[in-house]
């Protein structure tokens, strides 16, 4: 979608005032042309960080598909990359207090960043993930992860202020984001409201969001458009509206399918 969006942004000369950089014309690493069942499960995968709820409606309740955080599909350095995650894992995970496979942190974002219910271990939905994340992590040494992957960190200034961040909104979000926070169905992702992720995801972190926003929003235009004080402040703008709320005692019915080894 990321094609897509550039068409329209470049359009939106108000708020995409430097639309068109290097970094923008970059594209996402070119899959291996090979046929075969590897090759074909690799392109499912990408194309699920693509067009995540239109191919999996019953696991995506947001109206957000991966790529809307992990941009370019996880290419994107500094933008949440993957590249390089495969190798991370398994690794220890503070939230579930165990070592946990890549497959479960696949789930977790289906749990909170699309609000849904992670697909069945065993599906083909996340075996083609898992194929994707793992060849975008080849040449990485197992164990270690890579620099690059999260965007740069910074401190605000001054308490983060929602009403100055109201402001940046109105001047540097809203064309695309909607002063409703909906976003675009399929063009640009709401940012609170019932289709947005859940109060559980790491993007509903004010540390987080901030230093998203401050590296890769207004969508188009270069890293460090806003300043510190500004992201901080848009962010708590964006996160002092409603959002969906995790349900830590919803039933999740994972592996709801049996495997079929044999
Ligand atoms: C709302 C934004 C958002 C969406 C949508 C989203 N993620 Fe994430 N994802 C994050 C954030 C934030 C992190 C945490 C990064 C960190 O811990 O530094 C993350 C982490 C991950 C990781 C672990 C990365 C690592 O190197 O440890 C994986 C794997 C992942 N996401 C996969 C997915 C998949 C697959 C989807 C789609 C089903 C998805 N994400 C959708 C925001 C999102
Ligand atoms: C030119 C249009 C445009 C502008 C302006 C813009 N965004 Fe975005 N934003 C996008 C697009 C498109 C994506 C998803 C990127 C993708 O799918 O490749 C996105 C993704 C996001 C995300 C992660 C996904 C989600 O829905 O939570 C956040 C957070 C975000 N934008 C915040 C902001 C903030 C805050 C501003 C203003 C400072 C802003 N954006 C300005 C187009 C825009």
């Amino acid at each position: 979608m990321a094609l897509a969006v550039l068409l329209v942004a470049a359009g939106l000369a108000a708020c995409a005032p430097r639309a068109g950089t290097a970094q923008q014309a970059e594209s996402p690493a070119p899959l291996p042309s090979a046929t075969g069942p590897y090759a074909e499960t690799l392109r499912y995968g990408r194309e699920l960080m693509h067009r995540t709820p239109a191919m999996l409606p019953r696991n995506v309740g947001a109206a957000m598909s991966c790529e809307n955080c992990h941009i370019d599909a996880g290419t994107r350095e500094h933008v949440l990359a993957l590249t390089g995650t495969y190798a991370a894992f398994p690794l220890w995970n503070p939230r579930a207090k165990r070592i946990i496979a890549v497959q479960d942190r696949i789930a977790e974002c289906f749990l909170y960043s699309v609000n849904g219910t992670p697909p069945a271990y065993t599906s083909r939905a996340m075996e083609g993930l898992t194929t994707y994340i793992a060849w975008l992590s080849r040449g990485t040494p197992v164990g270690e992860r890579p620099p690059g992957q999260a965007p740069p960190a910074f401190d605000s200034p001054h308490p983060p202020d929602s009403a100055a961040g109201a402001q940046v909104y109105a001047q540097r979000c809203v064309a695309c984001h909607g002063a409703d926070g909906a976003g675009k169905p399929g063009t640009f992702p709401p940012l609170w409201g019932p289709h947005s992720f859940n109060d559980g995801a790491g993007m509903d972190n004010a540390n987080m969001m901030a230093r998203f926003v401050r590296y890769a929003m207004p969508f188009g235009s270069p890293p460090n458009t806003l300043t510190a004080q500004e992201a901080y402040d848009v962010t708590a703008f964006v996160l002092k509206h409603p959002r969906p709320h995790f349900d830590p005692h919803r039933a999740i019915g994972f592996p709801p399918r049996q495997s079929s080894f044999f």
